[in-house]
């Protein structure tokens, strides 16, 4: 059986300037869509690209002194570094300047006027250039641009027109009779709305400059810029030069775009395809802005943030990740530096570093590094099959609906599930009893199992990451060629299979900042070579009250020959306590000192005298050592 097609678009990007975040955040969202509906067993068509004419390009490349193909080149090649660099899996990169997209243009063009839906007459009304929009008077906010608030230019000139006001009630039907056609919701009512105020012709050729494609039958004027670039969804889907491709894939699936041009593409593009009796897409949705830490995005307030720049810092799928996790698709987003790298601590390296690096690590020292077959079950495994299991329906419910935010929270709950699933099973000690060798195998085994299919959920959000997760666990099959049944019962892994050695797929980033807001987080790395006590979180950790104690007296303990009687000072608070430590120190050599204590200790009664602390110290075999910190002012928090 042929596979179902999915045809899935960005917008394509004006090449005036640099892509910024933004521009990332949307084409992230589109590449996860279409490797997940890969993974779903789809045929896909994922298409971006770029729109390179029109005055706003034309008027750069003439600031630059350059010619336009000139300027657009060398931009358009940053937007496929970019896309490169995210690891984006499009099919095809449509620019408007090339050949197979012109003859499209006036193939429709022509067509439209042939049918008399395109006429001449003058225009007179006003432009705005950096939205290459048309506005009406009545339309200006202030006599600005409704739409970016920037200054319009009045333009009169001769015009072509197209007949949008006749296709109005159809449109308006359609998009009634057709819930899903525009989403989210409250774009959908700004549509009809918009529409239920009246659709007027709109302009769809220029003549005062030339940076277009000709009109076929009046060279003197080039087609408006908006009807050129949205046709560019049916040239790459093959509309004249391949016809197979086009029944194929037409309409659309989905149209994702930026709220700001949902109208574009759900007024002016059904109408050009009613015009030519073409079937819509079937949905085009308006997604949000990333905002940067709490304003939009603009050169002029210099908060533009270059994606590049962080990919090289911080890897593509971490960016992918935060972009995902953070935005919840329709809605306006944050983007803050330290949420990004909170996100990054938590949710990458610990939870799912730590998980990684633990199974392997166990598999290795406990099985040779061969995954063993399951043997004996006990109930916290089948609660964590069945959370399994449950996590992959959950997903492609989630999904389907782009719901990609908590598609991602979801995987976590797993995530966070099997890791402590480590810590109740306590695999190092199983390995201990001769007779738990069978539920070792099977907690070994479910920990790889449950990877395996983490790995495959989260492929198409971090495509990198999840490689290497596979790769580390000695998976045979090239992830790519995996779909969603693989993975559907819990157990579809094959024991017996060599895993390698752990890597870090994420470091922590140490910066200072990070310490004091990170979440909650789960474990610190295991080190395969020493035997430690049982993990404590982060959380755990900090109910230690860990301070710096200077020394202000020191005697010995009668007839307790390990004991010293201390008076230390806190900073603020003269405490006693009684410390251990007599064979190793004389009473003066500690006077002074600024040792670390740890203050929250509950009381203890040594020797009849009342000990609130004790000074940590360091010990191996019979040597001691007091840990000191000289120079930090008594009660100097230890973080
Ligand atoms: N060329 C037109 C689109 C034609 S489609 C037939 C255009 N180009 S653009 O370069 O301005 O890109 C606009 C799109 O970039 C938005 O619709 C959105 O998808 C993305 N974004 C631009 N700024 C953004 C944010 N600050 N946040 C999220 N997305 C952003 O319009």
């Amino acid at each position: 059986m042929s596979k179902k097609p999915f045809y899935l678009t960005t917008p394509i990007f004006y090449p005036s300037d640099k892509l910024h975040i933004g521009h990332a955040y949307c084409t992230s969202v589109a590449d996860t869509i279409a490797r997940y509906k890969r993974l779903m067993d789809y045929d896909v068509l994922f298409l971006t690209g770029s729109d390179e004419h029109g005055q706003k390009i034309e008027r750069k490349a003439q600031e630059n002194g350059v010619t336009p193909i000139a300027y657009v080149d060398k931009i358009v090649a940053s937007f496929q570094q970019l896309w490169k660099k995210l690891n984006i899996s499009n099919d095809d990169f449509i620019r408007t300047t090339q050949e197979r997209h012109r003859k499209v243009v006036q193939n429709i063009f022509q067509k439209i006027y042939d049918q008399g839906d395109i006429y001449k007459s003058a225009y007179k009304g006003w432009y705005c250039t950096p939205c290459e929009t048309f506005w009406l008077e009545r339309q200006l906010v202030d006599g600005k641009c409704p739409d970016c608030g920037r200054p319009v230019e009045v333009l009169e000139e001769e015009s072509y027109f197209f007949r949008m006001s006749k296709y109005q009630d159809r449109l308006l039907k359609f998009i009634e009779e057709n819930p899903e056609f525009i989403q989210p919701v409250t774009r959908r009512n700004e549509m009809i709305n918009f529409i239920k105020g009246g659709l007027e012709d709109l302009c769809v050729s220029r003549t005062t400059f030339d940076w277009g494609i000709p009109v076929p039958f009046d060279s003197k004027h080039i087609v408006y810029v908006w009807f050129d670039a949205l046709v560019n969804y049916i040239t790459a889907a093959g509309y004249l030069d391949d016809r197979e491709k086009y029944k194929k894939f037409w309409p659309a699936d989905l149209h994702l775009v930026g709220k700001e041009i949902v109208r574009f593409h759900s007024i002016i593009w059904p109408v050009i395809l009613m015009a030519l009796g073409e079937p819509l897409p079937k949905q085009v949705f308006g997604h949000g802005w990333l905002i940067v830490e709490g304003d939009k995005m603009s050169k002029s307030k210099g908060n533009v943030i270059d994606p590049v720049a962080l990919i090289d810092e911080f890897g593509p799928d971490a960016i992918r990740y935060f972009l995902l996790r953070e935005i919840n698709l329709g809605l306006d987003g944050n983007f803050s530096r330290q949420a990004l790298i909170n996100r990054i601590n938590a949710d990458l390296a610990n939870d799912l570093g730590n998980l990684l690096h633990r199974t392997l690590s166990m598999v290795g020292r406990f099985r040779d590094g061969v995954i063993p077959a399951p043997g004996e079950k006990a109930a916290v495994d089948e609660e964590l099959e069945e959370l399994c299991n449950k996590t992959v329906k959950n997903y492609q419910a989630t999904m389907d609906k782009y719901d990609i935010t908590t598609t991602l929270k979801d995987v976590w709950v797993l995530i966070s599930r099997t890791n402590k699933y480590i810590d109740e099973t306590s695999p190092w000690a199983l390995v201990k009893q001769v007779d738990q060798a069978s539920r070792l195998d099977t907690v070994l085994y479910n920990l790889a199992e449950t990877l395996r299919t983490i790995a495959v959920l989260l492929s198409p959000v971090m495509p990198t990451t999840a490689e290497k997760i596979w790769q580390q666990l000695g998976m045979p099959d090239d992830l790519w060629t995996v779909r969603i049944c693989d993975i559907t019962t819990f157990g579809g892994l094959k024991a017996g299979i060599k895993v390698n050695k752990p890597q870090q797929i994420f470091p922590r980033i140490e910066e200072r900042e990070e310490s004091e807001s990170a979440e909650s987080s789960t474990s610190v790395q295991e080190t395969p070579k020493i035997e430690t006590l049982p993990e404590v979180s982060i959380d755990e950790f900090a109910k230690l009250d860990l301070r710096v104690a200077k020394v202000l007296a020191a005697e010995k303990v009668a007839k307790a020959d390990k004991l010293l009687k201390l008076e230390v000072d806190l900073g603020g608070e003269v405490r006693t306590i009684v410390s251990g430590i007599a064979k190793h120190y004389k009473p003066e050599e500690l006077v002074g000192q600024s040792v670390l204590m740890i203050v929250n200790l509950k009381p203890a009664k040594i020797r009849g005298i009342e000990s609130r602390g004790m000074v940590l110290a360091a010990s191996i075999d019979d040597k001691l050592a007091v840990v000191t910190v000289p120079d930090m002012p008594a009660g100097s928090k230890v973080k």
